[in-house]
């Protein structure tokens, strides 16, 4: 089983962007645990990451095709991209929306995901560890529906 990983704009930046928002973890560091996790459910990730909307659109589009789930932090993008969120429906693979931040407990405008809609869930607020709750939740619901 394939799981693909998106991380958005500015989350290559993560342990030196407001670490008191989003923590000291870099992101190899979460994808390093992700790997992990992974290898112990017997499962394969394949993590991306991109500042740019329509590199994250032709990601979804060719990656997800290649994945049985897919797990994503859309960043800003999450707030506001249409491209984005229609690419995901498109492909048709489970999705699990992840912050690192609580975005219910922030600026008004982090409250609205336009992602949220159309995914399975949404896990938020609990920083690097919300990519192995996903991990961990995908995995077992795609394994419920015999994936
Ligand atoms: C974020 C929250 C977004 O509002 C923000 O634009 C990000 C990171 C998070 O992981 O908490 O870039 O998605």
């Amino acid at each position: 089983m394939r799981i693909l990983v998106i991380n958005g704009p500015n989350l290559n930046l993560l342990g030196r962007r407001q670490p008191e928002v989003y923590g000291t973890t870099t992101l190899a560091q979460i994808e390093e645990r992700l790997a992990q996790r992974a290898r112990e459910l017997d499962v394969e990730v394949a993590c991306f990451q991109t500042n740019h909307e329509g590199e994250m659109v032709d990601l979804i589009q060719r990656e997800g095709e290649r994945a049985q789930g897919i797990i994503i932090n859309p960043g800003a993008f999450t707030h506001y991209s249409y491209a984005v969120r229609d690419a995901l429906e498109s492909v048709g693979r489970p999705v699990v929306e992840v912050h690192l931040s609580n975005i219910h407990a922030r600026e008004g405008f982090r409250r609205r995901s336009v992602v949220a809609p159309i995914a399975l869930g949404q896990v938020s607020g609990l920083g690097w560890r919300g990519y192995l709750v996903a991990l961990e939740a995908l995995v077992g619901i795609l394994r419920e529906e015999g994936a």
